[in-house]
This record gives C-alpha cells, sequence and structure tokens, in this order.
C-alpha cells in the first residue's frame, strides 16, 4: 500500500471507507490517455522555459511512453490507495524514471489537471457525437428523400389534421437535429480554453509558457482567470443541457415510432434486430429501442440536474464536489453516443407502408381546409368558407360518407351554396384529393413534395 502524495502531513493512515469514499480512480480511468497528453505538454513547456533539465523531460517522455503502452494493453495496476488517474499515474512514472518523475508536477495542481482533462476528454466525446449525429442527419435525409412524395396524414392532438408527406415529416426531425448540431459546435467552441497554468486556484510563481501548452494541446487560447478555470464545470453542464434537448428530440421520434410500428397505426415496420419479443406472448415484435431511447431521455435529464445542482452553491474556487462531475457527463456522453448510433443504424431500415398511410390521410376529412381555401379564392371570406365546409362535414358524419362520396350538386348544397353554384366547379374535387392536398402547399416550408426536395437539396448543401 503506496503512502499518498500528500500523506507526511497526517498522523495515521486514511480510513479504509474514507479511502474508497474519495477515490475516484473506479471511473477518472477513462482521462488516462488525455492525462498523459496533458502532463507531456506541460513537461516540454516546463523543459523549454528550463524549469525541468531536458534529461527530466526524458525520462518523462519515456517513463509515459510505456506508461501508455501499459494502460493500452491493461497491464496498468489502477491503486485505490492512489486515489485519481493522476496520482496513480503520477506515481507509476516516479517508479519508472524516478526523480524526474517528482518533478512533473512542478508549476501543477490537480485542480488544474483534471480540469483539463475533462475538457480534453469532452472535446473529444463532442467530436465523435457531432460526427454520428451527422450520419444520423444524413440518414433522415435519404429516407426523407425517398418518401417526398409519400403521402401519410399530419396529426394535431394526436387526430389526423390534413395530408402531408412522410419526407416532409421526417425533414422535421432534420431540422430538429441540426439544431442540436449547432448547439454542440457552439458549446465546444466555448470551453476550448486551457486550464493549465492556474495550478489550485492563484496561478504559480514558474516562469510558464501557458500559451505553449494551448497550442499543444489544441486549445484555442488561455482560461483567463485561475479561480474560474479550477472550479466552473458550465462547459459540462452546457454538454449535458445539449443532450437533454437532443435527447428531447430523440425521444418525440421514438414515440412516434412507436405508434407508427402498432399494429393500430401499421405506417411501418423495422427489421427484427431492431426489436425484441415477449417471454409470454408469442406473437410479440416490440419495438424496445425506440422505448428505451424514450426512457434514456430521463436519465439524461438527471444527469443536466444532478451538475447543476452540483454547482450551484460551491464558493470559488475548487472543491471536492467537482469530483462528482464525472458520473453524469459521461453517461451523458455514453447515452447519447449509443442512442444516435443506434438511430442511424436504424433510420435506413424503416420500411414504409406507403398504402396505409395514404389510406390513413384519406380519413377523418383531412382536406376540409382545403375545400374552405378554395371557397376563399372563389370570394368568400375564411370564416364564411370555415362554416359552409363545417356544414357540409357534418352531413358526410350524418351519412357516414367522405367528402369526394358526395356528387357536385350534394355538395354545393352541403355548403349551402346550392343558390350560388358559381361558387363551386368540377376542380373542386382535384384539390379534395390528398394529392391534390400537399401539393398545393407550394412555398419554403410547405409539404408540397417539390417543396421537401427543395428542403432537402438546401439541407445537403449546408452539411
Ligand atoms: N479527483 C479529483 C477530481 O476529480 C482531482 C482533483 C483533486 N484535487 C484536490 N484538491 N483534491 O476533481
Amino acid at each position: 500500500n503506496k503512502a499518498q502524495a500528500w500523506s507526511a502531513r497526517f498522523n495515521e493512515p486514511v480510513d479504509e471507507l474514507v479511502q474508497r469514499y474519495t477515490a475516484s480512480i473506479g471511473f477518472d480511468q477513462r482521462f488516462a490517455l488525455v492525462d498523459i497528453a496533458g502532463s507531456l505538454a506541460h513537461a516540454r513547456m516546463l523543459a523549454d522555459k528550463q524549469i525541468i533539465h531536458t534529461q527530466d523531460l526524458a525520462d518523462i517522455e519515456r517513463g509515459m511512453a510505456q506508461i501508455q503502452a501499459e494502460i493500452e494493453s491493461g497491464q496498468f495496476e489502477w491503486q485505490l490507495a492512489l486515489e485519481d488517474v493522476h496520482l496513480n499515474i503520477e506515481a507509476r512514472l516516479t517508479e519508472l524514471v524516478g526523480d524526474a518523475g517528482k518533478r512533473l508536477h512542478t508549476g501543477r495542481s490537480r485542480n488544474d489537471q483534471v480540469a483539463t482533462d475533462l475538457r480534453l476528454w469532452l472535446r473529444g466525446s463532442v467530436d465523435d457525437i457531432a460526427g454520428t449525429l451527422k450520419t444520423l442527419r444524413i440518414a433522415l435525409l435519404n429516407l426523407a428523400e425517398k418518401h417526398a412524395g409519400t403521402i401519410m396524414p399530419g396529426h394535431t392532438h394526436l387526430q389526423v389534421a390534413q395530408p402531408i408527406t412522410f419526407g416532409h415529416h421526417l425533414m422535421a426531425y432534420y431540422e430538429m437535429f441540426s439544431r442540436d448540431n449547432s448547439r454542440l459546435s457552439d458549446l465546444r467552441a466555448r470551453f476550448n480554453y486551457l486550464p493549465l497554468g492556474a495550478a489550485a486556484l492563484a496561478g504559480t510563481t514558474y516562469p510558464i509558457d501557458r500559451e505553449q501548452v494551448a497550442r499543444a494541446l489544441g486549445f484555442d487560447g488561455l482560461c483567463h482567470n485561475s479561480l474560474d478555470a479550477v472550479s466552473d464545470r458550465d462547459f459540462a453542464i452546457e454538454f449535458c443541457a445539449f443532450s437533454a434537448i437532443l435527447m428531447m428530440h430523440v425521444s418525440r421520434l421514438s414515440e412516434e415510432l412507436v405508434l407508427w410500428l402498432s399494429p393500430r397505426f401499421g405506417f411501418i415496420d423495422l427489421p427484427d434486430r431492431f426489436c425484441t419479443g415477449s417471454s409470454i406472448m408469442p406473437q410479440k415484435k416490440n419495438p424496445d429501442v425506440p422505448e428505451l431511447a424514450r426512457g434514456k431521455t430521463g436519465r439524461v435529464y438527471g444527469d443536466l440536474m444532478s451538475l447543476l445542482t452540483l454547482m450551484k452553491s460551491q464558493p470559488l474556487a475548487y472543491n471536492k464536489d467537482n469530483q462528482e462531475d464525472k458520473e453524469p457527463l459521461f453517461d451523458a456522453v455514453d447515452t447519447v453516443q449509443d442512442t444516435l448510433r443506434i438511430f442511424a443504424d436504424m433510420i435506413p431500415h424503416i420500411d414504409v407502408k406507403a398504402d396505409v398511410m395514404k389510406a390513413a390521410a384519406e380519413e377523418g376529412f383531412a382536406t376540409a381546409t382545403d375545400l374552405a381555401d378554395y371557397l376563399v379564392k372563389k370570394g368568400l371570406a375564411f370564416r364564411d368558407a370555415h362554416e359552409a365546409v363545417a356544414h357540409a362535414v357534418k352531413a358526410c358524419v350524418g351519412r357516414n360518407c367522405m367528402l369526394t362520396d358526395l356528387s357536385l350538386a350534394e355538395l354545393r348544397f352541403a355548403c349551402g351554396l346550392d343558390s350560388r353554384p358559381e361558387m363551386m366547379g368540377d376542380d373542386v374535387f382535384a384539390l379534395l384529393t390528398v394529392e391534390g392536398s400537399v401539393e398545393s402547399r407550394q412555398h419554403v416550408g410547405g409539404t408540397a413534395p417539390a417543396q421537401v426536395l427543395a428542403a432537402i437539396t438546401r439541407a445537403r448543401s449546408a452539411l
């Protein structure tokens, strides 16, 4: 059991339960590689500024190379007694290269070290997630393109409202995920600044060159206040806020997939490999992936609340509370990454039942608004047209038929327009079809197939 780096101050060993309670090595091992990268950049700067000897640097580089190899091959022995990833790696370094290892921590604290590790690690995760999110967005575009003209019922209040195209519906999610992507790149730009140099909280007495370290680690600049650098985790909170909003969008899509998959809707099918069965009901094919995504949205909201609550009462500067920032952040990163990957894989394989969708769009008087719009174009005020069509719908409900089942004379009569035949001609029936309805929504943002294709083209060139 190795002595702690700080143990000389103490008269007795730390209580065993306290040791376990305060250790983070169980989860912060994930920082191992960025911790080494940060240490190497720090050591190179120390050598360049002649704060340590070039021989020390050579020893540190050699030792770190071996440690990295041990970690990557799973041979590194992590010790709970050494508390966290930083002290484990430093202790091993000293074991391997002697005094040079003891010089590495010159002008540095674990407080600025862990803040740097967090940012480096999160930056890598953000870039991975942006890549997967892009794959998902492209999958949506491709499916939307295939279904730019596939008619389905659009809903409000979960009741059939107006016909739309499936491509248009998918493009709504494309828009949401594009805003999520823009939130992600915004937050990345805001946190890509170097904390190292802040040391414990006040800065350091050595003639360090923070710019050099920032450049070496790919940061865009420096954290400008040492207290802020070691103590705020707003960037982790922002990432979780991004994750919560993204998952909220995924959850809405999931809810729709679950509905569409239910035999009651029957709009889509999913390949068996994205579904699971029931242990009792042999007929079942359950949409577990979208249901779990909907469920996991809750835990990501929880991650955000954990971090907000963690921060809210901490006096400046560093407090050990901050060690609790990692697990919620890791959980959000893992959940978002896994969810996006599965959705990006699954979306291209959605089997669209176009005939079922279209039949559903033809129910529920989905083109009633089109009829009202037609009458407005013939000269009626919209409110009068609305009322005329409402009468016609009521008549159809009574006769259990659709608007298109009426003859022209019957439709005029039902609308109360039998005395004004010039208000309605034969051409009315073309736009009472679901095809006519979507076709006539010809403006940016409308559901007409040509507009959906234009939206897809715009999206592709912006990607
Ligand atoms: N494991 C610690 C954390 O995650 C590292 C920093 C510890 N600093 C300290 N002064 N105890 O925040």
